[in-house]
């Protein structure tokens, strides 16, 4: 059980019927995975994606322990990963509701130091690539399934916002991502999906242990925000059940920070 909460939330079957693409599962620490598990309690078929066997020996057992409906080999930085994986999903379902994209990658020196000289143009094609085009990517090559009322989401971090020390490029792959998230919205919406962003705070998982400083983050960050405490992975699966299911049908576009009010804070007195 998480921090924040005391029994996991139970909607009676909210996602009922709806089949959801899972992407972003390394481990039971994992965003992906909370959200994971709180579309299967609401009553979610599930897929899960995974770039590589080495994830993939780690994704399937958890996977399989939800009655996943296939596992598949997706690096999202590849077009043929991509393009195998629809193919594949094609084999189980004939149409698919939720896509949640929970992917962000950077190369471990671009997130320590100074921002000018650690970001490369290597690691600007890879981070770009990775974090924020493949939001892109998957969304196109899944539009031909995805029926009016169907929804994309997508995980994002304040650092897209205001400059956070040693998140560096991520950052600018985050604004990018935000960007995305609105112009897809808007040329999506012809079709009726919706597609959604969750503006998580900190939270120790295997991408936030690669930010330089992340411990320390989350101990000032707990005192700081508006709330005077962290979020965890169990608060962004409850935001993810809103943005996914039919209680946002009219939401498309959004930001939604979840984040116990970290991004309102200006100057403030801590007394
Ligand atoms: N942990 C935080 O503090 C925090 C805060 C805000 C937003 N986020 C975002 O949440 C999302 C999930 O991260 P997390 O914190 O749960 O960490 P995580 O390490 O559990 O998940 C990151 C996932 O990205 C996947 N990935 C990396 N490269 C990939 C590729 N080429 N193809 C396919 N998948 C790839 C990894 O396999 C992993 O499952 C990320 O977008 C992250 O930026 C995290």
């Amino acid at each position: 059980m998480t921090e924040n909460q005391d029994s996991p939330l139970s909607l009676g079957g909210l996602m009922k019927g709806k089949r959801a693409i899972i992407t972003g599962v390394a481990n039971e620490r994992s965003i992906a995975w909370a959200i994971a598990q709180a579309f299967h309690r609401e009553g979610a078929e599930l897929v899960f994606t995974y770039p590589g066997e080495a994830m993939g020996a780690r994704v399937r057992p958890l996977a399989e322990g939800l009655g996943a409906k296939a596992i598949l080999d997706c690096d999202v930085s590849k077009d043929a990963d991509i393009e195998r994986t629809v193919a594949d999903v094609k084999k189980v379902w004939d149409r698919v509701d939720v896509v949640v994209h929970a992917i962000g990658y950077a190369p471990r020196s671009a997130l320590d130091g100074r921002f000018t000289d650690a970001t490369t143009r290597e690691i600007w094609q890879i981070t770009m690539d990775v974090s924020a085009y493949s939001l892109i990517a998957l969304a196109r090559a899944f539009k031909p399934m995805m029926p009016p009322g169907s929804s994309i989401v997508s995980l994002t971090y304040y650092g897209a916002e205001k400059v956070v020390s040693n998140y560096n490029v991520m950052g600018v792959a985050k604004a990018a991502l935000e960007a995305s998230t609105r112009y897809l919205a808007e040329d999506l919406g012809k079709d009726g999906i919706r597609v959604n962003a969750i503006s998580a705070g900190p939270i120790k998982t295997l991408a936030a242990a690669g930010i330089k400083g992340m411990r320390a983050m989350l101990s000032e960050n707990a005192e700081r925000t508006p709330l005077r405490r962290n979020v965890d992975q169990e608060d962004c699966a409850r935001a993810a059940l809103y943005l996914c299911s039919d209680l946002a049908a009219n939401v498309t576009g959004e930001i939604l920070h979840v984040d116990a009010g970290q991004n309102i804070v200006g100057v403030v007195s801590m007394g």
